[in-house]
């Protein structure tokens, strides 16, 4: 079954060819990392009009690396959510007007599936499996006992990881996305800040990253004001081994609670080096499993892999009425 996937949630345009759920036949990409530096941050307006200006050629660009016609694809799969609404309805509108060219069955599928599914491409998915998923606008510990199950244990209660790692990179003048030059600095310095470790009173599965940003910003604002200067390497090898010890302390918690099979780590923080090198080193013996950077941030494979799945699973496609979504609820999309 050859399945294209369609992303665009974000600053990532990207078209993909995938045979049978693991065969990576093409993964065009276009990233506005460039564009939005500048400004420190994405700008949605301009986020939206880059995708209008790339979504047709990355389209022909993943069809020729693939060397597969329009007529050859079985499903079109386009994630309908969350993300930036503009930026949504661009990929959705290319992916709809190809179903309806080529009469072709389109799927919508959820952008946080698409993160977890990543692992399929390298990795045979095993259940019950826990996955921690964080990005730029997620952080959450789920809970799948089989395909397309998913259960959210915990959550951030205020900021995304890799939120608090862009706004960590800032204060300290790093470019975004910060998120690979604060791990970068970190692997140059120590621990030498002990910054809090937040595991909230409840000792539930939630997190919160509000609190950890405050006490970096704070570190640098007050040392600033005091004419001091702060060691960079330090301060970012302290706020990642804060940020990776909950991570991994509560992932291995809800792992042995559950007793699973696989442990699954995705979205773009996944890429993080510190973060896979604390699950290594204490991992109590948990097959785990993290997709190669490029299957890490938004991507289309991930989301022909996710729908591939979903397909299997669900045997229903949705008609060219998909919508698109800013906010949508993973559990309730799937409930059976
Ligand atoms: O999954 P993603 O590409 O986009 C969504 O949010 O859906 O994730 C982007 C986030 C950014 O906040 C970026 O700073 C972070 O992932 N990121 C990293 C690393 N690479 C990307 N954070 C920490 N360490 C990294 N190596």
């Amino acid at each position: 079954m050859l399945v294209l996937g369609v992303e665009s949630s974000c600053d990532e345009t990207s078209v993909s060819i995938v045979r049978d759920g693991k065969e990576v036949l093409s993964n065009a990409i276009n990233s506005q990392i460039d564009i939005h530096k500048k400004f420190g941050g994405v700008v949605p307006e301009i986020a939206s009009r880059n995708h209008v200006y790339q979504v047709s050629m990355i389209f022909e660009e993943a069809l020729q690396q693939a060397n597969v016609k329009p007529e050859d694809i079985d499903l079109v799969a386009v994630t309908m959510g969350p993300g930036l609404i503009g930026s949504l309805l661009v990929g959705l509108n290319a992916a709809k007007t190809f179903a309806l060219m080529y009469k072709k069955p389109i799927l919508g599928v959820h952008h946080l599936a698409g993160h977890i599914y990543a692992n399929a491409i390298e990795h045979e998915m095993k259940f019950p499996a826990v996955a921690l998923l964080v990005s730029g606008g997620n952080t959450e510990l789920i809970y799948m006992k089989d395909h397309f199950s998913f259960e959210i244990v915990g959550e951030t209660l205020d900021d995304a990881v890799g939120e608090a790692y862009d706004k960590v990179a800032r204060v300290i003048g790093l470019p975004y996305p910060g998120g690979p030059a604060v791990d970068k600095l970190a692997h140059e310095g120590k621990d030498t800040y002990h910054l809090p470790r937040v595991y909230l009173e409840d000792d539930s599965y939630n997190f919160s990253f509000s609190g950890l940003k405050s006490a970096v910003i704070n570190l640098a604002h007050n040392a600033e004001q005091r004419g001091e200067s702060i060691c960079p390497e330090d301060l970012c090898a302290s706020f990642q081994d804060s940020v990776s010890e909950v991570l991994v302390n509560k992932t291995f918690r809800l792992a042995k609670e559950k007793g699973v099979k696989q442990i699954i780590v995705a979205g773009g923080v996944s890429a993080n080096k510190g973060l896979k090198e604390r699950f290594m080193k204490e991992n109590p013996g948990f097959e785990i499993c993290i997709p190669s950077i490029k299957y890490c941030t938004d991507n289309a494979a991930m989301i022909a892999v996710a729908g591939y799945y979903q397909y299997q699973k669900f045997k229903k496609v949705d008609d060219l009425s998909l919508n698109a979504y800013a906010s949508l609820d993973l559990e309730e999309l799937y409930e059976v």
